[in-house]
């Protein structure tokens, strides 16, 4: 049995690792000889079979073909409708979850407990798909846990640094940016700022515009006309994306059935002005995350590439600018993520993480200025708060003979209560005929699996009530149907 195993599910690629004897971590191919296995899933319309990984990606009809599900993992209305049957980003994540068990287990042994990593700015709702994907997969989590951390723990462990580390990961989905710092043999995480939406597939996308302009004035026609076409066309503009991070220039034949071939030349300085303003965004990324753990480019000892998207020479130049020294890769950009998850499923105790979100309740807030009350999110714990903490605000209550008190627990940064999320609620039940102005203690806490606890006291009355918050909106799946369907997962044939 494979006692320490990590599982990176990535937007675009997923793998493996486990730790050894020695306590290296290795990363564990899939069945078919690969290190990494795309995340991808191919449904079958003559076999029942889903095929994931590379022969999904790369055959096959598209509208049978599901691609980058991480990106709505806290979507409950982003269903994949295949034969009649609802497929949930969830599900899908399970079938990719599904085959890199099964193979897996083959080279090191039964795999039972996982740790997994998602984006650091990951909310409640996508972790909680996240661990429910696993469920589904016959695994259980032992941990999630941020992949800017797991990359960062790898690269600490590898390379055997100190002091202050900015962790790049620009992938194929998202950008996560985490600044740490290593003493000994321990590692503090100081903040972590994140982008959904910015990673490889962006690039894509807008290099598929760039070669359908051209297209046109060529040829006068359009470059694809269906989804297939689209996909085929998109596939040849990341390879010339990946070969432009080797060579200044790229010539490619590309075009369809209907309308000919063009033959287009793309050099490595129009890619980079292509994707200006994605550059521009990550570094105010960076900067932001150096804001907050206040502290200067000079501040950062070393900073560490992660992420396929890092091979780019212009993010490394962008960084290396910003920072005045280069920054480094640990090995293998891809992989750090899974060898560092595994080393986290050993070496967690050691590692001291932020919460990722601040948490808060409404209450009717008085300004001064205006000399107007109205109700806004006040915050309890912020964001980056160091964890496991426990926080306490008073309030008051607003009306006179209050029988309930509700406290609304919410997850965001804004002061509106439009942008943020309310997680869960507590009613607590006071006595009658008290004048408005009674005092209310509110304690969140907030636990290293990154589970909030909230507390509310009425300090006249004594009375209080604790609950566990967890997040139970749309796209939650109740117990039963839960097991209900990883029993239907489980007769499934994965290939
Ligand atoms: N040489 C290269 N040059 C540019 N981009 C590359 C290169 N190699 C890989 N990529 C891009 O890296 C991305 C995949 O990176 P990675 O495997 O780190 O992402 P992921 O883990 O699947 O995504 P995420 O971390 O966002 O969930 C793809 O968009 C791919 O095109
Ligand atoms: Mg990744």
């Amino acid at each position: 049995m494979a006692e320490f195993v990590g599982i990176d599910l990535g937007t675009t690629l997923s793998g493996l690792a486990y730790l050894k004897a020695d306590g290296n971590p290795e990363i564990v191919p899939n069945a078919d000889g690969e290190r990494l296995t795309p995340s991808v899933v191919y449904f079958d319309s003559h076999e029942d079979v889903k095929l994931v990984g590379t022969a999904a990606r790369d055959g096959g009809d598209p509208d049978r073909t599901i691609f980058q599900v991480k990106r709505y993992m806290d979507d409950p209305e982003h269903i994949i409708k295949m034969d009649g049957k609802d497929w949930t980003p969830s599900e899908i994540s399970a079938l990719i979850l599904s085959k890199l068990k099964r193979d897996c287990s083959k080279i090191v042994g039964d795999i039972n407990e996982v740790v997994i990593t998602v984006p650091a700015n990951f909310n409640e709702l996508a972790r909680k798909s996240t661990i429910a994907a696993a469920e589904m997969a016959g695994l259980k989590v032992r941990r999630l846990v941020n992949e800017p951390t797991a990359a960062a723990v790898y690269y600490a462990h590898s390379q055997g640094v100190q002091g202050r580390v900015l962790v790049f990961d620009l992938g194929g989905g998202t950008l996560d940016t985490t600044i740490l710092e290593v003493v000994g043999d321990n590692i503090r995480i100081l903040t972590s700022e994140g982008a959904r939406h910015l990673g490889g597939s962006n690039f894509d996308e807008i290099l598929l515009e760039a070669y359908d302009e051209q297209y046109r004035k060529q040829v006068s026609a359009a470059l694809f006309n269906d989804e297939r076409q689209r996909r085929r066309s998109l596939h040849a503009a990341e390879d010339a994306k990946k070969m432009l991070s080797k060579l200044q220039r790229v010539s490619d034949t590309i075009g369809n059935d209907t309308s000919g071939l063009a033959r287009i030349d793309l050099t490595r300085e129009t890619f980079e002005k292509l994707i200006r303003n994605m550059i521009t965004r990550a570094l105010m990324l960076v900067e932001q995350a150096l804001d907050s753990a206040k502290l200067k480019p000079s501040d950062i000892d070393h900073v560490v590439l992660v992420g396929g998207s890092s091979r780019i020479p212009k993010v490394k130049q962008m960084l290396e600018k910003h920072f005045g020294k280069s920054p480094k890769s640990c090995g293998n950009v891809d992989e750090c993520v899974a060898l560092g998850a595994a080393l986290f499923a050993k070496k967690s105790a050691r590692i001291q993480e932020v919460c990722n979100q601040s948490y808060g309740t409404l209450a009717m807030i008085y300004n001064a200025a205006t000399g107007e009350e109205k109700v806004q999110n006040s915050i309890v714990i912020p964001k980056n708060s160091s964890i496991p903490c426990s926080r306490t605000q008073m309030y008051v209550t607003s009306e006179d003979n209050e029988r309930v008190i509700e406290v609304d627990i919410t997850q965001g940064e804004d002061e509106d209560p439009k942008y943020v999320d309310v997680i869960g609620r507590i009613t607590l039940e006071v006595p009658p005929n008290r004048p408005k102005g009674c005092e209310v203690a509110v304690t969140f806490s907030y636990d290293e699996n990154q589970r909030v606890r909230a507390l509310v006291v009425d300090k006249q009355s004594g009375r209080s009530r604790e609950v566990a918050v967890s997040y139970k909106g749309a796209g939650v799946l109740s117990d039963e149907e839960l097991k209900r369907r990883s029993s239907f997962l489980r007769q499934m044939r994965i290939e």
